[in-house]
C-alpha cells in the first residue's frame, strides 16, 4: 500500500467519506457533489443514513464511463476527543475493508477536519497510516490457492485540510508503527512448528543487523549456567533450546533514562505435564505474543529514535510434557536466588518472566519496567477481548500508560495489585508457589504478585494480554488471529516519556 496525501489528479476507484452522526453535509461533500454532478446529501437522506458508527452506504456511479464507488461510513456520536479517535480508527479501517471486498486498486479518503477529530495533525496522520496498514494485514503464507491470497488496495490518497507537513510526518511514523504491529502479528500467526524459540531469536538478530540495535542471545546452555532455573525449568520438556533475547536501543541524548520492556515468549504452551484440555490448547501458538510485541516495538523504536534508552528482554521457550519435563512438586531456583514450588506446570509464563525480570533489574537498573504477557485465562475472563489487564503500584506509570492507551488505541484496564493478595502465593516448601491458593481467586492479580518478587524496587507495570492478543472480535482493523496488541502502546509510551 502506498499512502499519499492531497494527490489532486487522483482518479481513484473509490472516494471515501467518514461522517459524524447527524452531519450529512460538509464543504468536502459539496465539492464532490460538484465533481460528480449529483446531490450526495439527498442520496444519503433517502438512504436514511444517520452516521451511526460503522453504518455504511455505497453509491456506485459512472464517471466518464468508469465505475467509481462513493463510500460513506458513519463515525457515530461525538464523545470526548479520545474516544472519538477510536471511532475514527474503526470507521477508517471499515472503509478500507469495503474497498478490499470490492477488489479496488485505489481509493481517496476525505479525512475529517480537526474540528471533528480533536487531535494534533501529526497524531491524526500517524493514526491514519497505522490503522490503514493494520487493516491491510492478512496472514496468507500457507494459503496455496491464488483466490485465498490477500487483496491490497495499492494506492490510498488522503485528502486533508490540516497542516500537511505535520500530517505527513505522522504518516511516516505511523507506517513504522504499523509495520511493527503487523510483523508481530505475522510471527504470532506462524504455526508453532515454524516459530520455535531459536527461530524467533534469529528474527531478532536480523532486525538488529538491519537497524543497528544491539542484540544478545543466550542459548539453553548459557541460561542454565547463569542460574535461570525458571526459563530452563519450563524448557526442560522440549527438544528445542530455550533462548533469552535482549535488544538494546541507545539514544544519542546524554544521561537519558532507561526503559525496559519484557515479553513472555512461550512459542507453544501445551501446559506441560499439567496438560491443557485440547480446546484450550488450540491457539496456544499465541503464547509468545508478549515477546513478539517487545521485539517488534524495538524495531519501530530504532526508526523513530525516542530520547530514551530502551531495552527489550524476551525469554523464549516451548512448554511441553516429556520424560524430562518439570513436574508438579519440583522446586526451581531463579536468577536472583529466590525459589518457587511448581504446583502447576501450566503456570509457566511467570517462571520464564521471573528470570527475565531479575536479569533486567540487575543489569539495567531501569527507570521503568513494563512486562507484557499472555499470562492468565483469569485476566481474559475478567476483562474480555477489548482491554489489556494492567497491574501496578506505581501511580505515575499507570497514568502514563493510560495516556498512551488513549492515543494509540491499545487500551488498558486496571486490576488490583494490592499487598492483601501477597499471601496467596506463599509456599510451605519454597519462597513462593507458582499458583495462588484457591480461596484468594483473582488469578491475574496473584500471577502479578509472583512477578513482583523479581523487579526489585524499580517502577514496574505488568500487562496481561491473554484476552487481547488473539482472535479479538468486531474490530475492523483486526482479523481472526493475532492482533499485535502492545506494540502501539509501548511505542507511544517510549515516544512520550517525560
Ligand atoms: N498461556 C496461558 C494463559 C492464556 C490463557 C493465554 C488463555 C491466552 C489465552 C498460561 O500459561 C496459563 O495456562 N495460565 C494458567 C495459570 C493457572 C494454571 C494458574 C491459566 O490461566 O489457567
Ligand atoms: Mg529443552
Ligand atoms: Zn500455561
Amino acid at each position: 500500500m502506498k499512502i499519499t496525501i492531497n494527490k489532486s489528479d487522483s482518479k481513484a476507484d473509490a472516494y471515501g467519506f467518514l461522517l459524524e452522526e447527524g452531519t450529512l453535509s460538509s464543504a468536502a461533500i459539496k465539492s464532490y457533489e460538484k465533481k460528480f454532478g449529483i446531490s450526495l446529501t439527498d442520496f444519503l437522506k433517502q438512504n436514511k443514513f444517520k452516521g451511526n458508527l460503522l453504518e455504511t452506504v455505497v453509491f456506485p456511479v459512472l464517471k466518464s464511463n468508469k465505475l467509481v464507488h462513493l463510500v460513506f461510513v458513519g463515525l457515530g456520536k461525538k464523545g470526548t476527543s479520545n474516544t472519538y479517535l477510536e471511532h475514527y480508527r474503526r470507521a477508517l479501517a471499515h472503509l478500507y475493508n469495503q474497498c478490499v471486498a470490492r477488489k479496488l486498486q485505489s481509493m481517496s479518503i476525505i479525512v475529517p477536519s480537526k474540528k471533528t477529530i480533536a487531535v494534533s495533525d501529526e497524531l491524526l496522520g500517524q493514526q491514519s497510516a497505522t490503522t490503514l496498514l493494520m487493516a491491510d494485514y492478512y496472514f496468507d503464507t500457507y494459503k496455496s490457492e491464488k483466490d485465498a491470497k490477500k487483496h491490497e488496495v495499492q494506492d490510498v490518497n488522503l485528502v486533508v485540510s490540516m497542516g500537511e507537513k505535520e500530517f505527513k510526518k505522522g504518516i511516516k511514523d505511523g507506517e513504522y508503527i504499523a509495520q511493527a504491529v503487523n510483523k508481530a502479528r505475522h510471527w504470532i500467526d506462524l504455526p508453532p512448528q515454524d516459530l520455535t524459540p531459536p527461530e524467533l531469536a534469529k528474527k531478532a538478530k536480523s532486525i538488529a543487523k538491519k537497524t543497528g540495535l544491539k542484540v544478545t542471545v543466550f542459548d539453553e546452555k548459557q541460561v542454565t549456567k547463569m542460574g535461570m532455573g525458571g526459563l530452563k525449568g519450563v524448557s526442560r520438556g522440549s527438544d528445542v533450546d530455550c533462548q533469552l533475547v535482549i535488544l538494546e536501543y541507545k539514544t544519542k541524548k546524554k544521561n537519558a533514562p532507561t526503559l525496559a520492556f519484557v515479553g513472555k515468549g512461550i512459542t507453544f504452551d501445551s501446559g506441560g505435564l499439567s496438560l491443557k484440555p485440547p480446546a484450550y490448547m488450540e491457539t496456544m501458538k499465541e503464547d509468545m505474543s508478549g515477546a513478539a510485541a517487545v521485539i517488534a516495538t524495538m524495531e519501530a523504536l530504532a526508526h523513530l529514535k525516542p530520547d530514551v534508552n530502551v531495552v527489550g528482554v524476551t525469554p523464549l521457550a516451548e512448554n511441553l510434557p516429556s520424560g524430562k519435563a518439570t513436574k508438579p512438586g519440583d522446586i526451581l531456583t531463579f536468577y536472583n536466588g529466590k525459589t518457587a514450588e511448581v504446583r502447576n506446570t501450566d503456570a509457566e509464563g511467570r517462571l520464564v518472566l521471573a528470570d527475565a525480570l531479575a536479569y533486567t533489574a540487575k543489569h539495567y537498573k531501569p527507570d521503568a519496567i513494563i512486562d507484557m504477557a499472555t499470562l492468565t485465562g483469569a485476566c481474559a475472563y475478567a476483562l474480555g477481548p477489548f482491554f489489556t489487564g494492567m497491574m501496578s503500584q506505581d501511580e505515575k506509570l499507570v497514568k502514563k500508560l493510560e495516556a498512551s492507551a488513549d492515543r494509540s488505541g491499545d487500551r488498558v484496564w486496571r486490576l488490583p495489585l494490592h499487598d492483601d493478595y501477597k499471601v496467596a502465593i506463599k509456599s510451605d516448601v519454597a519462597d513462593i508457589c507458582n499458583i495462588g491458593k484457591n480461596n484468594y481467586m483473582a488469578g491475574a492479580t496473584t500471577a502479578a504478585h509472583f512477578l513482583q518478587n523479581f523487579v526489585e524496587k524499580y517502577p514496574w507495570v505488568h500487562l496481561d494480554i491473554a484476552g487481547t492478543a488473539f482472535n479479538v472480535p468486531d474490530m475492523p482493523y483486526y482479523k481472526p488471529g493475532a492482533t499485535g496488541v502492545g506494540v502501539r502502546l509501548l511505542v507511544d509510551f517510549a515516544m512520550h516519556w517525560k
